[in-house]
């Protein structure tokens, strides 16, 4: 079947209703990062040299296997543009944006889509395959994927680009792979958008081996990162935003247990287990969900845009506890289902 690549959560927001299409998190950027995000010199060209030290550090990486970007979305286009793969493959379901960069690029794209529960199997991977994308925990699914199966897939001759966006929403960042820098041919890409309420700002980082880095840095536009979003990557990668970010990932643990647990009382539908992301993906029988959903008033992300779902497939934004109680009861009645108490 063919997908639409390029459609995001954005453009399932319906305004008035209840947001759960939009994975980024609620709230909005905290006050104190705002305040030093504008308290940055706008004259001068950015420098890019306490930021990428800052995050380096925040890692246990050397700066020279820093590169920021302006967000992942940048990353993935400089990794289309300067990789020459022979066999490009992307894991799905996950976000749409590596392979559309891929093919923006003119590089053939094979898909390996990972049959329900999603969880990562190398051995489904093609032996030849050169240039392999994954997410972990992959965007919809919630799903993260052991670290030693993510390391597993890396071999000579073959770059893994584990796309990384969601990795602080794990208390620990328990499956990050970010700090291991021994294995040439991984390529980790972080963002600051999903924790930090920053998407509009467009800033994160790859980490890699220098080589590397210093060739998709040759493919960058000069200046690409500006000088506010340099200090947004100054700023969280402090010892105080880190114990922030735990602090954040432990409340939405407890949250989303709560979305998980009512969603257990809606029968007829199939939720993703061991969600580990700030997000839920279901399934239900119901081809028009997400319109009948908006009649009730919430806004949920589509599921059929994504490689390996269908319509009938919706993402869930995990939200606090009386909104999830009130989601979870439109679902009930949208399914045509009995809501159990208590479940
Ligand atoms: C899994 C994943 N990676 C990357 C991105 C893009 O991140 P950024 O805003 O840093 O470009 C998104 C945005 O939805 C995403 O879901």
């Amino acid at each position: 079947m063919s997908v639409d690549l390029s459609h995001h959560g954005d453009a399932d927001l319906v305004p008035g209703l209840v947001d759960l299409a939009v994975n980024v998190r609620s709230g909005g950027t905290p006050d104190w990062l705002v305040r030093r995000i504008r308290d940055t010199d706008l004259a001068g060209y950015p420098d890019q040299r306490e930021a990428a030290a800052a995050v380096a550090g925040r890692h246990g990486r050397a700066a020279e296997e820093v590169l920021l970007t302006a967000g992942a979305a940048e990353a993935f286009v400089l990794l289309a543009r300067a990789l020459r793969p022979r066999h490009a493959v992307v894991v799905h379901p996950q976000f749409t944006e590596p392979e559309a960069a891929l093919r923006a690029a003119g590089h053939r794209v094979d898909r390996v889509i990972l049959p329900f529960p999603f969880t990562l199997d190398p051995g489904l991977l093609p032996q030849d395959a050169d240039l392999v994308f994954v997410g972990n925990p992959t965007n919809p699914t919630s799903v993260a994927h052991p670290r030693d199966a993510v390391l597993g897939l890396v071999r000579p001759g073959r770059i893994v680009v584990v796309d990384e966006a969601f990795a602080d929403c794990l208390p620990g960042e328990r499956e990050s792979v970010a700090g291991v820098s021994d294995l040439t041919g991984l390529i980790v890409i972080r963002s600051l958008t999903k924790t930090w309420g920053l998407a509009g700002l467009r800033v994160g980082y790859l980490l890699g081996a220098p080589d590397t880095v210093r060739l998709l840095a040759d493919a960058q536009p000069l200046w690409a990162v500006s000088t506010p979003a340099l200090a947004a990557c100054v700023a969280t990668a402090s010892a105080p935003a880190l114990r922030e970010a735990g602090e954040w990932a432990a409340a939405l643990a407890a949250e989303r247990a709560h979305l998980l647990s009512r969603l257990r009382a809606v029968s007829g539908i199939r939720v993703v287990p061991d969600a580990a992301a700030s997000f839920v993906l279901l399934e239900t029988q119901v081809a028009d969900i997400r319109a009948r959903l908006l009649g009730r008033g919430f806004a949920v992300r589509r599921g059929e845009t994504f490689p390996g779902l269908g319509p009938g497939w919706i993402r869930v934004a995990v939200r606090d506890a009386e909104t999830c109680d009130q989601f979870a009861a439109a679902l009930a009645a949208t399914v045509g289902q009995r809501l159990d108490s208590g479940a």
